[in-house]
């Protein structure tokens, strides 16, 4: 038989187990980053021509977040990639560090360069290219994905002609 996942408890029960603990200040250095990039470009890369890595505070636990809430990584696209369209539930800010090129959101083409910032909204299709033909891009990529997790409402869709996918985390037991 399976275990009953409906309980009721004290209102004040409830404000002392929502308490979470305090998240420290903190920093990412870009030599570890650039070198975390330089790791994951050799042996794991997103595709070919691209690759991220993730900026995780451990304080955030296993929403694996930059704070609580908020996710954030850097992602590199090699001279003349051309990433494939895609779309998800969560948005996302670019901060464009280095590079040029330029956006496909929802149909609008957004041309960006250094030091420009840029925004998808949620369920935006969306797809990126580097135009340069010598230099790399580098866009700083923030997003709420711990937030929308938590409510249950992370969808990702790929490339047209594929299906859209519910990434939702499995109930080990431990996440109440
Ligand atoms: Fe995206």
């Amino acid at each position: 038989m399976t275990k009953p996942i409906s309980k009721l408890i004290n209102y004040k029960e409830f404000l002392k187990k929502s308490e979470k603990p305090a998240v420290r200040a903190n920093i990412w250095k870009w030599r570890d980053v650039e070198q975390k990039l330089a790791e994951v470009a050799k042996e794991d890369p997103l595709a070919p021509g691209r690759w991220a890595v993730s900026l995780v505070h451990e304080d955030t636990g296993k929403s694996v977040g930059v704070c609580p809430g908020l996710n954030m990584l850097v992602q590199v696209f090699e001279p003349g990639k051309h990433a494939k369209r895609h779309r998800h539930s969560n948005f996302a800010i670019f901060i464009v560090r280095q590079g040029t090129g330029y956006s496909i959101i929802d149909g609008e083409k957004i041309e960006w360069e250094a030091g420009d910032v840029f925004f998808a909204p949620p369920w935006a299709q969306h797809e990126h290219c580097n135009t340069s033909k010598t230099e790399q891009a580098v866009l700083y990529t923030v997003q709420d994905v711990p937030t929308v997790t938590d409510m249950g409402v992370w969808f990702f869709q790929g490339s047209e002609g594929t299906g859209f996918q519910h990434r939702a985390s499995s109930h080990d037991g431990d996440s109440a």
